[in-house]
């Protein structure tokens, strides 16, 4: 893997561990304030460290949907992603035009592919974060 590979791969695993791991991570995204709105509202009361992977609980799953609302990412009212914004927060996370090109043809893309959109809106957004973590090298 040369230099600008691995660049390419820690921001990658910085946008996707962003919502599941990683406190500091995620305030890196997600304001403080609507980190605590959401867990107010999924009532999560667990630590976002690497425990987290380990124990998947359905709070875990809303506060990951609260996330990706907050952030714009998941339409409220529908479930939908918004790719303009995914977009747009890809675009101010990575390094460049062709690290985010990257990201989104290695993880975006086959993530949307691959997880069924589903009503269950905590299930499906904790499914496509899943997914986002699998694809980091
Ligand atoms: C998982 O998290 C729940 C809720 O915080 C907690 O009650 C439970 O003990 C945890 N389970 C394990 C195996 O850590
Ligand atoms: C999607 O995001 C863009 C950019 O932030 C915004 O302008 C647009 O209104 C959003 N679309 C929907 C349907 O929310």
């Amino acid at each position: 893997m040369n230099i600008s590979t691995r660049m390419i791969s820690l921001t990658m695993a910085y946008l996707a561990a962003a919502l599941v791991s990683g406190h500091r991570a995620l305030d890196g995204i997600l304001p403080q304030a609507n980190q605590d709105e959401c867990r107010e509202e999924s009532n999560f009361r667990g630590e976002l460290n690497d425990d987290v992977g380990r124990n998947v609980t359905q709070e875990l799953k809303c506060f990951a949907a609260c996330s990706l609302m907050k952030l714009g990412i998941m339409n409220e009212k529908d479930g939908t992603v918004n790719m303009t914004r995914l977009d747009e927060l890809i675009a101010s996370h990575t390094p460049g035009k062709d690290a985010a090109d990257v990201f989104k043809t290695t993880v975006v893309e086959p993530c949307m592919k691959e997880v069924k959109k589903s009503t269950d809106y905590c299930e499906y957004s904790y499914q496509l974060i899943a997914c986002g973590m699998s694809k980091v090298p």
